[in-house]
């Protein structure tokens, strides 16, 4: 595309939308090396703690990168000799519509997302650019399945929020398969160990404490908050208690499982979840702290951090536990985008629109190539 030409607003919501006779601003893509065949993945917030982590994965993938974010100099610096960059705020609808334009997908980690995430997915369906976001804020998934799942599958687009999660659904979708229906509940919990928060999580759960929060109960979603439920799960290291916090499962679980009660948990002491009622005061701390230190733990640390993920699925004729184990938790979160990415690439979703990661993929196959960063560890009858 040439600098200046206008591109459709057709989809843009009203405050989203530039004036008619506003141009788009020229000169603010770098187009080297741009082979039709190669449409390249656009990363928004490459020159961010995980954004750069993704670029590294698809790198190693084999994907073609372009590198989106405000700071051009700091895009020049980070992008590899035959990689494009493009100029995009995400507070300019415009240069977000102009830096996707010839893409396949966008990956953006430009968070806190409920904040800055919309206007990135509503140019993305105008653009015919698959999206993908690393979404921790539940209140921002479900306005993506709510507000832009319609338009996204009239227009052939495949909309994967909150998927750097992924594989807490795609467990959920290990365990309730083959199990007779509808079921009662699916519980997911995670536990992590040696995890530090990057700067830019710690300023996403500041955002995440204010905002609200759902389950799934009775084929609905209904108000909940962090610690609103506590249970005892089965970890690999043990059984612990798990606190209730805003996962995306309730929102994704019910999308590909009939499930009558989906809740996400994490595993804490059975004392944080008190803490769910000072949630909001708790939040303007958090958010000071996201003002100092390092972007995120160093490569040494960041790959001794581990996780684990259960699900389990119950219902008439009885239960089923799957368990992921992973090692690198911003590891994991940067293969699981690309290897997404890579998926829809190889034209393997199952449907167009705001899809659940296991609507999307099939789970165990999808998990499979999450490896050596994550496997299956078990999957066992309840
Ligand atoms: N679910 C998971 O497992 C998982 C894992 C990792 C991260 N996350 C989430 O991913 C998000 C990013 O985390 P992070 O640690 O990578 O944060 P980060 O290092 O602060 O990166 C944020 C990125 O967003 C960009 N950005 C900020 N404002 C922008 C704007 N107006 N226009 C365009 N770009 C803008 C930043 O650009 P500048 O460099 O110009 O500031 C930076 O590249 C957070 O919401 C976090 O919760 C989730």
């Amino acid at each position: 595309m040439t600098a200046g030409k206008r591109v459709l607003h057709r989809g843009a919501p009203e405050e989203l939308r530039p004036a008619e006779d506003e141009q788009l601003h020229p000169g603010t893509v770098s187009w080297s090396l741009l082979a039709a065949t190669e449409q390249p993945i656009a990363v928004l917030g490459a020159t961010g703690y995980t954004g750069s982590l993704v670029c590294e994965q698809l790198r190693e993938l084999g994907l073609p990168v372009r590198l989106l974010g405000r700071r051009r100099e700091e895009l020049e610096q980070r992008a590899q000799s035959d990689e494009e960059i493009a100029v995009a705020d995400v507070t300019d609808w415009d240069s977000l519509a102009e830096a996707l334009q010839g893409a396949f997908a966008v990956i953006s980690t430009a968070g806190p997302f409920l904040q800055r995430g919309f206007a990135t997915v509503d140019a993305a369906i105008t653009c015919g650019v698959h999206y993908l976001d690393s979404s921790t804020e539940q209140a921002y998934s479900r306005q993506i399945y709510e507000r832009f799942g319609g338009r996204a599958a009239e227009a052939g687009i495949v909309l994967l929020t909150a998927f750097a999660n992924a594989p807490g659904d795609f467990a959920a979708g290990i365990a309730a398969d083959g199990l007779e229906g509808p079921l009662e509940d699916v519980v997911v919990a995670t536990e992590q160990s040696g995890f530090v928060f990057s700067r830019g999580s710690r300023e996403t759960l500041a955002q995440v404490l204010e905002q609200p929060q759902a389950a799934w109960e009775d084929g609905r979603l209904v108000p909940s908050r962090f610690g609103s439920t506590t249970k005892r799960v089965r970890f690999p290291s043990g059984e612990h208690t798990v606190v209730e916090w805003g996962g995306p499962e309730p929102l994704t679980v019910p999308r590909h499982v009939e499930v009558r009660r989906v809740r996400a948990y994490v595993k804490a002491p059975r004392v944080a979840a008190a803490t769910g009622k000072l949630a909001s005061r708790l939040a303007p701390l958090v958010r000071l702290s996201a003002r100092v230190g390092r972007p995120g733990p160093p490569p040494a640390k960041r790959r001794k951090s581990t996780c684990s993920i259960v699900a389990e699925a119950t219902g008439p004729g009885g239960g089923r536990r799957a368990t992921l184990i992973g090692r690198d938790v911003y590891g994991v979160a940067a293969l699981v985008l690309a290897r997404g990415v890579q998926a829809l690439r190889d034209g393997e979703a199952r449907a167009a629109g705001a899809l659940a990661p296991a609507e999307a993929f099939e789970p165990r196959a999808f998990v499979t190539r999450l490896g050596p960063l994550v496997q299956l560890e078990s999957l066992v009858d309840l």
